[in-house]
């Protein structure tokens, strides 16, 4: 496997309050969708949610699994549309912990890694939204075993899933390489500290990795939507510095501004992008 729990615990287990601090009040930790450029990330992030749901072709009646489901902000909103069982995976403590306190309506979330996750009922829908970039290891990816690891995911999410199912796949994705020793040194800062084990994969990688088990039927990118959403992260960051400095100490600031600052440039110069998928489940 790849990111381990320990990795994942490093990446969300700063604080939730932390977390809380820069995020919106869902703590949805993903590019938003902003359709008009007059939203607020709020109200993105909702439109990113209501994309996916489509996507995967889900209603209320629907058994839906949120691979990868952070502090549950997407499981929320299933909640709030009525959707009356839904099951989130998480490899992080903090955020398991996090969701089955609050209690949803239908919403129950486990700790567990997808590698090992045997559902007891099969889905008539997915959504994962940005998982899959802790799928593959920079070491994994120079050694050639990138594809080869996103298809053994798409592969078990297809053994998940009842025949005819949707599956709604939302992913970063690395694209151009940056030219100065600066912009590589803050994108190798951002692999090695804030989300070490993980990769962003490439659209090519993704679109070779979903056969046979899944067929491409709508791609939509939105890299500018990430470049404004992590703009506002940096800003709402920036507002709370005092407190984030007195609370969690220098080095967490720091390094977040610098994190979420690279992010803003890797989105605006094209070297990171985001990809929405709509897979249709395929007979094997
Ligand atoms: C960038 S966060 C996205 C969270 C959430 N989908 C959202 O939109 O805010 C990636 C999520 O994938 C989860 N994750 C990473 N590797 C995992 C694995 N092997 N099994 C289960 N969850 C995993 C992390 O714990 C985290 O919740």
């Amino acid at each position: 496997m790849t990111s381990t729990q320990a990795e994942i615990d490093e990446s969300y287990s700063v604080s939730n309050d932390f977390f809380k601090l820069w995020l919106d009040e869902g703590m949805h930790y993903t590019s938003a969708s902003f359709l008009t450029g007059e939203e607020s990330l709020e109200e993105a992030q909702i439109n990113k949610c209501r994309i996916l749901y489509d996507y995967a072709e889900m209603n209320e009646d629907k058994l839906i699994l949120d691979i990868g489901c952070g502090w549950g902000s997407n499981l929320e909103y299933l909640s709030t549309r009525g959707v009356k069982r839904a099951h989130g995976i998480t490899l992080s403590t903090a955020q398991a912990e996090w969701i089955n306190q609050r209690g949803l309506p239908g919403v129950t979330a486990k700790l567990m890694d997808f590698h090992d996750y045997e559902p007891e009922e099969k889905y008539d829908a997915l959504v994962s939204i940005e998982m899959i970039d802790h799928i593959c290891s920079p070491e994994q990816a120079r050694k050639g075993m990138a594809v080869e690891l996103y298809r053994e995911y798409f592969k078990r999410c297809h053994s998940f899933v009842k025949p005819g199912a949707w599956f709604a796949c939302q992913a970063i994705l690395r694209d151009r390489v940056p030219r100065t020793r600066k912009d590589l040194e803050d994108l190798a800062f951002t692999a090695d500290v804030i989300f070490p084990g993980g990769l962003n994969p490439r659209l090519e990688e993704l679109i070779m990795a979903v056969r046979p088990y899944w067929e491409i039927v709508e791609l939509r990118t939105q890299r500018e939507c990430y470049g404004k959403t992590t703009g506002e992260w940096l800003r709402r960051l920036r507002a709370n510095e005092a407190t984030i400095r007195e609370r969690w100490g220098d080095k967490v600031y720091v390094d977040y501004e610098r994190y979420l600052d690279t992010c803003v440039r890797a989105f605006d110069a094209q070297w990171s992008s985001d990809v929405q998928l709509k897979l249709r489940w395929c007979a094997v």
